[in-house]
């Protein structure tokens, strides 16, 4: 029986975990969870945000489904999505969105998908103060050839499993001439390789503009981690907000699904908070694990809940329970 590590995380996460479980658990299939904690959830029994047992527990299962995480400012604490990604190699970030019949937007036939290069860029923990009274800091934006080289490949390989004819990177190569500009170069010589793809380049300033006009010309982004983190919170906007937004964390060894949203701390412990981005996500997760029908299965539930507008959470003007729109989903399975 296939093991995903399953961790449920802070503020909205354990709502929203226990959601996804639920579906998940309804579609009959022989899944284990095995559950591990993370973030400032584990801080008072291990004294870290990120215990070596829940890195222990992803890397020998290769599968996990993971709540959004907190880790406290102060403390000395490395954030533990970043430490996370870095440590099992999470290379890739796949930030699919797609407009939802029902859901009310300026936006339709959104269907894209962002790539962001997940453990280099301004997130590689490289900060600190130049002076000793504090006055001035700087962090690195570190960006090495290997590491674009894997994302981009991806990028493009990506493009063409799920039929998208499609490559945009996304940069600000005009005015960060090495790190930048070396990702755009990277991106140049790879997408000769695939002639079967446009490719195009764009700077982030004037892409963040065309993605509000006209987001139905782009098929599939790829960009640098800060570029990426910001964009995707903005394409999630285009299909109804985060609430909506999946995401799969890739590397050689292991896939991590989760959210784009983070802890939500001002509706968390209310029960209120959508959990269609993290159920979404673990769609993407049955896919890798080879569930592709099951997968479906739950896409489509999401869709058809959606379209209804029967049951829906607060954020998409409804008023329903986390778990009350869990169990419309499971209603509404197909045969
Ligand atoms: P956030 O994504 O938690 O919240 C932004 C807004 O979106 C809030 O108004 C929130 O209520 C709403 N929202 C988010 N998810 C929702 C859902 N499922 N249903 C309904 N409404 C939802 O962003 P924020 O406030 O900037 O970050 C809060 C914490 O989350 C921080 O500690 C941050 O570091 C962490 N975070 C963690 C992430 C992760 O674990 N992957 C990703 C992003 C943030």
């Amino acid at each position: 029986m296939p093991k995903v590590t399953l961790v449920k995380g802070d503020g909205i996460g354990p709502e929203i975990a226990e959601a996804a479980v639920f579906v998940i658990d309804a579609l009959g299939l022989p899944i284990e969870w095995e559950e591990r904690p993370a973030g400032a959830a584990a801080i008072p029994e291990f004294g870290a945000p990120l215990p070596p047992s829940t890195i222990e527990s992803i890397r020998a299962n290769r599968f996990a489904l993971k709540g959004p995480l907190h880790t406290p400012v102060g403390g000395g604490y490395k954030s533990a999505n970043v430490a996370l990604r870095q440590e099992l190699e999470l290379f890739a970030n796949i930030r699919p969105v797609r407009s939802f019949e029902g859901v009310e937007t300026p936006f339709r036939g959104v269907d894209l998908v962002v790539v962001r290069e997940n453990t280099q860029g301004l997130y590689s923990g490289i900060e600190f103060h130049t002076d000793i009274r504090k006055t001035s800091a700087q962090a690195v934006a570190l960006i090495t050839r290997p590491a674009s080289e894997r994302v981009i490949r991806f990028a493009f390989e990506h493009a063409r499993a799920t039929q998208r004819k499609k490559v945009t990177l996304v940069h600000k190569a005009n005015i960060l001439k090495f790190t930048s500009g070396m990702f755009l170069e990277i991106g140049r010589e790879i997408a000769t390789q695939y002639p079967d793809i446009q490719f195009e380049d764009r700077i982030i300033d004037a892409m963040a503009m065309a993605l509000v006009m006209k987001p139905q010309t782009f098929e599939l982004i790829v960009t640098t981690n800060l570029f990426g983190d910001i964009l995707s919170d903005l394409t999630a906007g285009l299909v109804g907000g985060l609430g909506l937004a999946p995401s799969a964390n890739i590397g050689e060894e292991v896939g991590l699904f989760e959210a784009v949203h983070g802890t939500a701390p001002d509706i968390a412990g209310k029960g209120i908070a959508n959990p269609s981005a993290l159920i979404l996500s673990g769609a993407m997760m049955l896919r890798r694990l080879g569930h592709a029908v099951e997968a479906q299965r739950v896409r489509k539930a999401v869709q058809k809940t959606l379209r209804e507008r029967k049951v829906l959470t607060p954020d998409l003007g409804g008023s329903a329970k986390t778990m009350e729109y869990a169990k419309a989903i499971v209603a509404n399975f197909e045969a």
